[in-house]
């Protein structure tokens, strides 16, 4: 869908959108459109519930006196409660609402909202934002979709007074839906076509954006010695991968003033279980369990096509976990990169073990000013918050807060648990350094803490994505499928703190 901005004022064919506040009051180009048809949309809004609310919406079909197709009336709510994630919701909802319009084209008529925090140049970029986000489909295997079955917009088009400075903002956002699409594009593929070295492949594009991509096979991160890694995807005919992708958008020099941030990601293409095999029902959800990778790969992309002055890396471990002739053993014990050992009492703890490797790299090569990690690491996240917030565990008090207040920005909410020495016991084994599970309880708790054991000093968080990176219902910018949760979030925590 292409998106664009002019200037203000009224179309006089096709499908136009204009705007009411709540308690019913018409916007000037709504007042407009009703003096020319006779009265038609007061009418229509006095025969109906709608009442100008956010998510109301209202269709007045082929109004007399115009040679519109149709006028959707969309509600705004209070003006001073219009928010900026409003706006995309409202985005959001007038591309689902208009997307069957046969001539391809439509028309948002936006006027400037007395008493609202927001002028009608931002409402206007946001509104795109949320539409194009709501847009995103993945049909690439759909051999049969007949063209009445496609969404048949193909321009929405925002007139608004400022519309050149709605046009520069959107400018950034599109970079970020792009990073969004990418991510959802990732979990979306199958586990036969998007396997380490594809998904590798799929990192390597980025190159295009000035990203520099490193890929290291098997035998390089042998010679590192990442045992923890290695022993997951042993079992899978499919090599093991570790992706590094450097932005250097921020300042130049040596030391303290080049010290990047970091991203890490669980990259497990499927996970069958290894020899501690899932139950078959279900199991093909488990072609996301690289989603972790997935929002690494897809927040590089933002970052680098809205040139973010920030210097940034993200790293990704990427495996198979399969049953086979060559798999790991319950019992194994595997030596990290860190030196330490691991018994591996369940092989599908597993995305614990590639990120121990993945994290220690991490901190050793680039020395961050911090590393975020993420991960659809745990049933038990899904048990404790469902799919409304993402776990957060954190050794440091100032990047939490400051990943919290980015969700809270962009909805993509986090809920913090707690890490403790007395977890932190939970996962010694009798034998070697730690085990790979807990006991019972606190499942996701002593996840953590097992990363935690590769992160040293460094300030470091966790998130949990496991109940939030597929959603079942569509959502107003969040189709259902894979929602790329954590792109948008890192996006903002990076522009909230840590530019220029
Ligand atoms: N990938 C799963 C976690 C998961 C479950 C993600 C459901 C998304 C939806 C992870 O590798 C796993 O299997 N975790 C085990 C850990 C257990 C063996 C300690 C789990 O949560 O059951
Ligand atoms: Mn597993
Ligand atoms: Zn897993």
């Amino acid at each position: 869908m292409k998106i664009s901005f002019v200037k203000y004022g009224l179309p006089s064919t096709g499908i136009v959108v204009v705007t009411a506040v709540s308690d019913g009051k018409l916007s000037e180009s709504a007042a407009k459109l009703d003096k020319k048809t006779g009265g038609a949309l007061t009418r229509a809004v006095r025969g109906s519930r709608f009442e100008g609310k956010k998510g109301q919406t209202l269709n007045v079909i082929a109004p007399a006196g115009t040679r519109l197709d149709r006028v959707m009336l969309v509600g705004l709510g209070k003006a001073k409660d219009m928010t900026v994630l409003e706006m995309q919701k409202l985005g959001g909802r007038i591309y689902a609402g208009t997307l069957q319009a046969k001539k391809g084209l439509v028309v948002v008529a936006l006027d400037a909202v007395t008493d609202a925090k927001l002028s009608a140049a931002e409402m206007a970029s946001e509104i795109a934002f949320g539409a194009n986000l709501r847009s995103y489909r993945f049909d690439k295997y759909k051999t049969k979709l007949k063209p009445e079955n496609k969404p048949n917009i193909k321009t929405l088009r925002i007139a608004c007074t400022g519309f050149a400075n709605a046009r520069k903002k959107y400018g950034s956002l599109a970079k970020i839906a792009d990073g969004v699409f990418f991510t959802r594009d990732l979990v979306s593929e199958p586990p036969n076509i998007l396997y380490p070295d594809t998904l590798a492949k799929q990192a390597k594009t980025l190159e295009k954006l000035g990203i520099k991509v490193q890929i290291f096979g098997e035998s390089q991160m042998r010679r590192l010695g990442m045992g923890a890694l290695l022993g997951v995807g042993q079992g899978s005919v499919r090599e093991s991968r570790l992706v590094v992708m450097q932005w250097n958008g921020g300042p130049k020099g040596r030391g303290k003033i080049a010290q990047p941030i970091a991203f890490v990601g669980k990259g497990v293409t499927f996970d069958t279980g290894g020899i501690s095999i899932k139950p078959s029902a279900g199991m093909e959800d488990m072609k996301w369990d690289m989603g972790g990778s997935g929002v690494v790969i897809g927040l590089m992309k933002a970052l680098a096509g809205r040139k973010a002055k920030v210097n940034v890396v993200g790293v990704v471990g990427l495996v198979e976990n399969m049953p086979g002739g060559n798999a790991q053993r319950p019992g194994d014990i595997v030596t990290s990169m860190s030196g330490q050992t691991i018994e591996v009492l369940n092989t599908d703890a597993e995305g614990r073990l590639v990120l121990a490797d993945a994290l220690h790299y991490t901190k050793e090569r680039f020395k961050p000013k911090f590393m975020v990690n993420l991960a659809t690491l745990t049933g038990a996240i899904i048990v404790s918050l469902g799919s409304h917030h993402a776990g957060l565990f954190s050794n440091n008090d100032q990047l939490s807060e400051r990943l919290t207040r980015a969700g809270e920005d962009v909805e993509e909410r986090l809920w913090r648990l707690p890490l403790s020495d007395a977890y932190d016991k939970m996962i010694n084994s009798q034998i070697a350094d730690m085990q790979n599970i807990g006991g019972r309880g606190a499942g996701s708790i002593t996840a953590a803490q097992f990363l935690q054991r590769f992160v040293g000093e460094i300030p470091w968080a966790h998130l949990d994505i496991a109940g939030v990176t597929w959603s079942k219902s569509d959502e107003p910018t969040v189709p259902k499928g894979g929602t790329a949760f954590g792109v948008r979030l890192l996006d903002r925590l990076v522009s909230n703190n840590y530019e220029n």
